[in-house]
């Protein structure tokens, strides 16, 4: 397994990008991304929900199977889902049984206020916990949309101290989403454990983005911290209208492409 504390020490930057599915993860595989992230994004992403909430533990489970037979040589982080840590010890660890037997090696869980005891229940049991603070999607309705959080000095002290907690509580590193970019450095320059950003600046110790962001898949999704590395929603376009083109003209198949 990857060691995030070996990486922070060494000041090596961890990326980390989501994979949902076989295909993509066999793409992530052969790259050089350190780690993949089976998240509850996959709700919006591979389902078309408008949040993460409807995401479940057999969801989760399902595309972790896919994205562990698609990438045996890396790193797997899965969600826990919506809820699937606040109905007690036994569903939290139905869902944990899911994750890891489907093939992850670590799961990231929101917040931390309330569930301290289950959190640590679940690092007894020897399963590597990652928190996940800032934006946490799965309080969206709470939060009142997508909005960058810890920005006055009460909700950052908050951030700073939930940290802390988790930290103490022996997560093997924190994700914080969409925070300015002083608090996400002064969080991580508090805390042993790494801190992985997305919207949270340059002094983490590692990103992660969303696959079809990243490629410009979903184009309709524009982030203020989105980088997009390639046009992949006008590539693939482009490709699907050339073939309809040819074979609108009868230009494919040709002779080649058919048997004698
Ligand atoms: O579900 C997800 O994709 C995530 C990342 C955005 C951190 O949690």
């Amino acid at each position: 397994m990857l060691d995030f504390q070996k990486l922070k020490e060494a000041g090596t930057k961890i990326s980390i990008v989501t994979a949902y599915d076989f295909w993509s993860a066999r793409i992530l595989n052969n790259s050089a991304v350190d780690c993949l992230l089976v998240g509850d994004s996959l709700a919006m992403v591979m389902h078309g929900h408008a949040t993460t909430i409807p995401a479940t533990t057999e969801m989760m489970a399902l595309h972790t199977q896919s994205v562990a037979r698609g990438a045996p040589e890396k790193m797997i982080l899965a969600d826990m889902p919506f809820l699937s840590y606040r109905q007690g010890t036994k569903e939290a660890m139905r869902c944990i049984d899911a994750l890891m037997k489907a093939g992850a090696h670590a799961v990231k869980l929101e917040g931390v206020d309330g569930h301290e005891k289950i959190i640590t229940q679940i690092i007894k049991s020897g399963v590597p916990t990652m928190g996940h603070l800032g934006l946490t999607p799965q309080s969206i309705h709470k939060l009142g949309g997508p909005r960058i959080q810890g920005r006055e000095s009460k909700t950052a002290n908050l951030i700073l101290s939930q940290a802390k907690k988790l930290e103490d509580l022996g997560a093997f590193s924190i994700v914080l989403e969409c925070v300015p970019a002083d608090l996400a450095r002064k969080t991580t320059d508090s805390l042993s454990i790494p801190t992985i950003g997305i919207g949270a600046g340059a002094h983490v110790s590692g990103q992660v983005l969303v696959f079809h962001d990243l490629l410009g898949l979903q184009p309709q999704f524009k982030f203020r911290f989105l980088r997009t590395y390639l046009d992949g929603y006008q590539v693939l376009t482009e490709a699907l209208n050339a073939f309809n083109h040819d074979v609108k003209n009868g230009e494919f198949p040709n002779e080649t492409e058919s048997f004698t």
